[in-house]
């Protein structure tokens, strides 16, 4: 089958012939529709774990090819979408990847192969971030029909702040406060932001405070994680009992003073810490989907499959691209069958 290798110095991809991968016992084999880019995709070759050239694809819909032996809720044939495990071989840019099953649920009728592909890993580190770093109640928990203090979300137009967005959803806040640029308008569309404040201004912290009208604020999640961001949620955050999420495990973060807990939210703890956590998630998201209560992030299919993987990681890298996900139809790769 082809997959891609992901290279760093300088950012380039390379689509080699490799066998079938073989599921574990607990792991599906998925014939991969679509996959999807995170910026973690080129991050992790270039500078937070160099020196490892492998198919750095996350995200997938696909069809249940195989599975392993102590597997029984999923059936060859099933319409599903997953995440794999960051860092590890059979990554999703590839014709046929693994995902345990803790990371897979299955798709309802009214997704798409597209739309699904979104989902796995944005939303489950949105998740992992609201409701194990910040302690929002979890929509399950009788608590989460108390209204909780205000919420800031930082790069709301992010995968990671919209899907934290359309959880928060499921709770109740004073006030839900995005930071965001262009992407407004489909942050405005989920309906769930009181209040936005534009980072392309200089005045975010007066903004973020004046948003705030007095309020005190305990909780906010960092999904951009640049030299500002923290910086200024810290100035705004009260000064007793508050957290940060953030999804940059590596940075540096003691610019945050020490009055602020800082959350440090990371996929790739769902399959171990947070394993539970995730195999209860992922199979509420199917129902949610079928239920109307949860959608995928917006994409851009890339044209000629997972030849374009190198385009979009560059895209990434530029920061050309706002509030969507880009995705790759794998059987547009030249050389693979059409589906
Ligand atoms: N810890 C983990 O396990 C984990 C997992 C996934 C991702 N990540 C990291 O989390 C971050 C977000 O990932 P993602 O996939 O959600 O990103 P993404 O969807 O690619 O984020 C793009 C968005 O960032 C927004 N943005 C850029 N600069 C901004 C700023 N200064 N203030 C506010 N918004 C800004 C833009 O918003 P506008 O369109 O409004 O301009 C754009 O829509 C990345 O750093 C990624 O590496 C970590």
């Amino acid at each position: 089958m082809k997959s891609v290798i992901v290279k760093a110095h300088p950012l380039r991809c390379e689509i080699i012939d490799t066998p079938i991968p073989q599921p574990g016992p607990d792991e599906v084999l998925i014939k991969v529709i679509f996959c999807a880019s995170n910026p973690r995709d080129w991050k992790a070759p270039d500078h937070l774990i160099p020196g490892i050239e492998i198919n750095q694809g996350n995200e997938m819909s696909g069809i249940v090819e195989a599975v392993g032996n102590n597997v029984y809720e999923f059936q060859k044939g099933d319409r599903v979408a997953a995440a794999h495990p960051m860092q590890t071989e059979n990554g999703t840019y590839a014709e046929y990847a693994t995902a345990p099953v803790n990371t897979c649920f299955l798709l309802p009728p009214n997704i798409s192969f597209e739309e699904a592909s979104t989902i796995p890993f944005a939303l489950c580190t949105a998740a992992i971030g609201l409701y194990q770093r910040l302690k929002i109640p979890f929509p399950t928990s009788p608590e989460s029909t108390q209204v909780q203090p205000p919420l800031i979300i930082y790069g709301g137009g992010s995968s990671i702040g919209a899907f934290t967005l359309k959880l928060a959803k499921f709770g109740r806040f004073e006030k839900v406060i995005v930071v965001c640029g262009s992407g407004r308008p489909y942050i405005e569309s989920l309906g769930v932001a009181t209040d936005f404040v534009d980072y392309r201004n200089c005045n975010v912290v007066s903004d973020l405070k004046a948003a705030l009208g007095g309020k005190k604020c305990f909780h906010a999640v960092d999904a951009i994680n640049d030299s500002n961001s923290f910086r200024h949620l810290s100035q705004v955050l009260a000064p007793e009992g508050s957290c940060i999420s953030v999804y940059l495990p590596r940075l540096d973060y003691s610019d945050i003073p020490p009055w602020i807990s800082v959350g440090i939210t990371f996929f790739g703890t769902v399959h171990n810490e947070n394993m539970d956590f995730a195999y209860a998630l992922f199979r509420l998201v199917g129902r949610w989907i079928a239920e109307g209560k949860m959608s995928g992030h917006p994409y851009e299919v890339l044209p000629h499959g997972l030849e374009s993987v190198e385009r979009g990681l560059w895209m990434l890298k530029d920061g050309s691209v706002s509030a969507k996900k880009l995705i790759y139809k794998v059987s547009d790769t030249p050389g693979i069958s059409p589906v």
